[in-house]
């Protein structure tokens, strides 16, 4: 087991420091943005089918379905075909409208959760199309699915899922390409655009792990935290979701993630000087808004951890740390913010001597309902 760590304390730090690597076994061979090439071949004979789709059902679980979420807003943003993202389990027993119309993403680390799966046996009961995001070769999912791509990451075995998150955020993204550019509804040079930024991200997330020191030194300032609450919005409102979610499962803390303008709406009744909050406010489209919410937690003295854009001094001056990742377009920019969230709740989880790889009540796969 030693020698499958290859020098890390833990298989989640190490599978966090692979996702250089793992991102890129992603896009290889699939993608080269020199020659304007992407392409994924476990759904080329679908292509036409699913930009003529009415709609996209997505349906996950865990992680994954928060990859689901990423996969909503870039579908939406570049094809224009509207989305849906379920919880299989939800799913599966409300009696969904599904039809031969609908296209069906099963996402899935694994490829064996049980509610995923049955999921999309009820969903192709009804005639819809299911393709499979799945890491697991020739698991139950991607055998179920009529066609699907691989994540290509590598085994996961820590049962928090890191590197299998940002490998079918990945995937999703190149299978959103793909269909933009046969709708035609991003333009050639947004489209080319997209494959040089998608293509540097894992240079961007090796960036990212320079940071462990630094998070290392905020995780013993807030170890000790009874709660945590994660906001974000856009593109990183999912990661949110996902920061607060790889908190709670290693480290036993409670933590929730909410979209940042929501914070009114409840968890601002929360918020004191033993409420740290971590934000998640790099330089996009929502920057101004998240900037005013961040104003709003430190007005309720509230403790600031805000992850903002290489050379952001605004947000600096407010929050009381900040860490800084590079830029990207922000529909790449969850692949980057959540590797320092993945780091902080890692750091957290060692500090208070929990059992990172194998968190109390957790599977790594969950084959029951
Ligand atoms: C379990 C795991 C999570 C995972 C979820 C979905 O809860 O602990 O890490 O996100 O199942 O698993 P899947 O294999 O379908 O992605």
């Amino acid at each position: 087991e030693a020698i499958e760590k290859a020098g890390y304390d833990h298989f989640m730090l190490k599978e966090i420091f692979e996702q250089p690597k793992s991102i890129g076994d992603c896009l290889r061979g699939r993608l080269n943005a020199k020659e304007g090439h992407l392409h994924l071949g476990g759904i080329n004979d679908y292509v036409n089918k699913i930009s003529n789709a009415d709609r996209i059902l997505i349906v996950a679980c865990g992680t994954s379905w928060h990859a689901g979420l990423v996969a909503e807003y870039i579908f939406e943003e570049y094809c224009r075909i509207p989305v849906e993202v379920e919880y299989a389990s939800e799913f599966r027993y409300r009696n969904p409208i599904v039809g031969e119309k609908d296209v069906v993403i099963a996402i899935s680390q694994s490829g064996e959760t049980a509610d995923t799966l049955a999921a999309i046996e009820l969903a192709k009961s009804k005639g819809a199309t299911i393709l499979g995001v799945c890491n697991v070769v020739g698991a139950s999912i991607p055998r179920t699915s009529h066609a699907g791509s691989y994540t290509h990451a590598g085994p996961e075995i820590g049962v928090a899922s890191t590197k299998a998150f940002t490998a079918q955020i990945s995937v999703l993204t190149m299978m959103a390409l793909m269909l933009a550019h046969k709708k035609g509804s991003l333009t050639e040079s947004e489209y080319r655009k997209l494959l040089v930024e998608l293509e540097a991200v894992p240079d961007k997330v090796a960036k990212c792990l320079d940071l462990n020191a630094q998070i290392e030194i905020i995780s013993e300032k807030f170890k000790d935290a009874a709660n945590f609450l994660y906001l974000g919005r856009g593109y990183n409102f999912p990661v949110a979701l996902e920061g607060a979610l790889k908190l709670k499962e290693i480290s036993y803390i409670h933590a929730e993630g909410y979209p940042a303008a929501e914070m009114k709406h409840g968890p601002i009744a929360l918020i004191d000087e033993n409420m740290p909050v971590v934000f998640i406010a790099t330089k996009d489209s929502s920057y101004e808004k998240i900037v005013s919410n961040i104003q709003e937690v430190k007005a309720r003295k509230g403790k600031v951890i805000a992850i903002v854009t290489e050379g952001d001094t605004d947000i600096a001056g407010m929050a009381d740390y900040t860490v800084e990742v590079p830029a990207a377009h922000e529909s790449l920019m969850p692949l980057i913010s959540v590797i320092p969230l993945q780091l902080l709740s890692y750091h957290i989880a060692v500090m208070r001597g929990c059992n990172v790889d194998q968190p109390r009540n957790l599977a790594k796969s969950v084959t029951v309902e």
